[in-house]
């Protein structure tokens, strides 16, 4: 990235968009200084692609039904995103596994984020399998992406009590709250140049971020 331009944001959605809009707003609060250059999804009726075009933001979408293979559709992705030289590609409830097709152009500077407190409960449904397990927390969780899925280096979590009389839906409404403050948080770092994926892991100004990521606490940024 030269300084004469600003940073630019890709962001991959499926569905409503509720962290796409988080970072709407960041970056109109001046909170992340960047660009949103892009709004992708993979469905064409995702309700985020209004959300975004409602704020001015290009949107496309890359229906994965027209593609023989996940290879196939994720070159599409990488010819289109490259398109829009992005500095940064956020995964926001994209629901579509990756493969290195896609994974290695955009290696080191390539988030997501997931619903649950990683390496805990991988994959889907994890709210519901937080409450199967009897947990007393549950969370979320900002993290590069690697082949391996859910399983690339945390960056940031935030944790949540999980209350008597929980459901999946009530569980969710409360970690969403949290998922809207790091995500925006992990890339403004990112974006700062003060995160490196490495062998290892993760790291924050030089520093080994734990296994977990680093604890959100208020104030934290
Ligand atoms: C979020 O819970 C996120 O953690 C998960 O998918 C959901 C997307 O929600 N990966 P939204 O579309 O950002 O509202």
């Amino acid at each position: 990235m030269t300084s004469s331009r600003k940073a630019r944001l890709v962001i991959l959605i499926s569905g409503r968009g509720s962290n796409m809009q988080a970072f709407i707003e960041a970056c109109k609060t001046g909170q992340i200084d960047a660009d949103i250059a892009l709004v992708l999804s993979n469905s064409p009726d995702a309700a985020g692609l209004a959300t975004a075009a409602a704020a001015g933001i290009a949107t496309t979408s890359i229906d994965h039904r027209r593609y023989e293979s996940r290879k196939d559709f994720d070159a599409a992705l990488v010819s289109t995103l490259q398109k829009y030289q992005p500095d940064l590609v956020i995964l926001a409830g994209f629901m579509r596994i990756l493969t290195p097709v896609f994974i290695t152009p955009f290696a080191g500077k390539l988030l997501n984020i997931h619903p649950s407190l990683l390496p805990k409960y991988p994959g889907l449904n994890t709210h519901r399998r937080a409450l199967e397990a009897g947990d007393r927390e549950a969370g979320v969780t900002v993290h590069y992406v690697t082949q391996e899925l859910d399983g690339g280096p945390p960056i940031i979590q935030a944790r949540v009590p999980i209350e008597q009389g929980d459901s999946p839906e009530t569980l969710a409404t409360r970690v969403i709250v949290q998922e809207h403050i790091i995500y925006p948080i992990a890339a403004k770092w990112q974006l700062q140049g003060r995160l490196q994926l490495d062998e290892q892991g993760a790291t924050l100004d030089g520093k080994r971020i734990p296994a977990t990521g680093i604890d959100y606490v208020q104030g934290i940024e």
